[in-house]
């Protein structure tokens, strides 16, 4: 798994990813589950789980928890535009979710947000596209350097 300026990783494995989703989300959230978990990292599965209406923000808050907690390294977060679920684990301090709609984008947001969790849009992408974000993002480490004195100042505002 790439590093990480906030890199909290247990040390064993290739990882862990926490993955969340809303109602427009939770299909592709399984495909992608099944995907992360075939690449070899642990995974913890935050819901939802079915078809019922649910609030993006509930699943975007329980992602961005488990990496400030440490239960997770990196997070995989999914709704409908990838929009909202992203506002919502962007409140945590420390967490950087990125929305990304192609690999290009998933690459950067690693290479030089050192974003920790990626937000995809179950209703604008397909799944062979999501399938390479992941693959991508999971790979793809942080390049550090001027981009950490930028990534340290997101949080560094007042
Ligand atoms: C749910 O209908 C939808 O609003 C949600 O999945 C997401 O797209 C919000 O940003």
């Amino acid at each position: 798994m790439a590093s990480s300026a906030t890199d909290n990783r247990k040390g064993t494995g290739k990882g862990t990813v926490a993955i969340a989703a809303d109602h427009a989300g939770f299909e592709l959230k399984s495909v992608l589950a099944e995907e992360i978990a075939s690449l070899g990292y642990d995974l913890v599965d935050l819901g939802t789980n079915g078809p019922d209406s649910v609030d993006y923000p509930d699943f975007g808050h329980k992602a961005a928890r488990a990496i400030t907690d440490g239960a997770a390294d990196l997070g995989v977060i999914v709704c409908g535009t990838g929009i909202g679920i992203s506002m919502a684990a962007n409140r945590h301090p420390g967490v950087r979710a990125a929305v990304c709609h192609d690999t290009v984008s998933a690459r950067l947001a690693r290479q030089h947000n050192d974003a920790n969790v990626l937000a995809l849009g179950a209703r604008l992408i397909g799944v062979e596209v999501a399938k390479d974000c992941v693959r991508t993002f999971l790979a793809t480490e942080f390049e550090g350097g001027r981009h950490a004195r930028r990534i340290a100042k997101i949080d560094d505002f007042a």
